[in-house]
């Protein structure tokens, strides 16, 4: 899997450091295949996020989700779900290792900058979501 998505959320959108946000995948050598910024419907909020469905933060993620624009980001590179991740640190921005992008922009667990594809699957699923195709191989 050489692709992956990072979201640009809501709140740091608002921040004004989706510049900063793509200096740090270029810098970390991811290269950067698509980019598009639109603001998700609360279906399409609810259904981005169906596997948190039965989760009791359900509500507060899709209001903050639909509260302004994301910016969604198509990367590339070796092993890209996993140096993503790594890149992107803990949900929760205290818990962050220093340097990653939660610690440095995020706010609290559920203002936390940014999302990553947690598996190869959901790459898939959430690439088609934003960029309609199948960008896996
Ligand atoms: P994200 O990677 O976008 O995937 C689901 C999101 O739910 C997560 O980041 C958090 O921002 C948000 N969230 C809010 N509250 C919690 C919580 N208690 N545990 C995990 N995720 C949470």
């Amino acid at each position: 899997m050489k692709r992956t998505l990072l979201m640009i959320k809501p709140d740091a959108v608002s921040k004004g450091v989706i510049g900063r946000i793509l200096f740090m995948l270029e810098e970390n050598g991811f290269k950067i295949v698509a980019i598009r910024s639109k603001r998700f419907s609360r279906n399409e909020a609810e259904r981005f996020y169906e596997v948190h469905r039965e989760r009791p933060f359900f509500e507060d993620l899709v209001n903050f989700i639909t509260e302004g624009t994301v910016v969604g980001v198509m990367v590339e590179h070796e092993d890209a779900v996993r140096r993503l991740r790594d890149l992107v640190g803990a949900t929760d921005p205290k818990e962050a290792r220093p340097g990653t992008i939660r610690a440095i922009f995020g706010e609290s667990i559920e203002r936390n900058a940014v999302h990553a594809s947690d598996s190869p699957e959901s790459a898939r699923r959430e690439l088609n979501f934003f960029f309609h195709e199948d960008s896996s191989d």
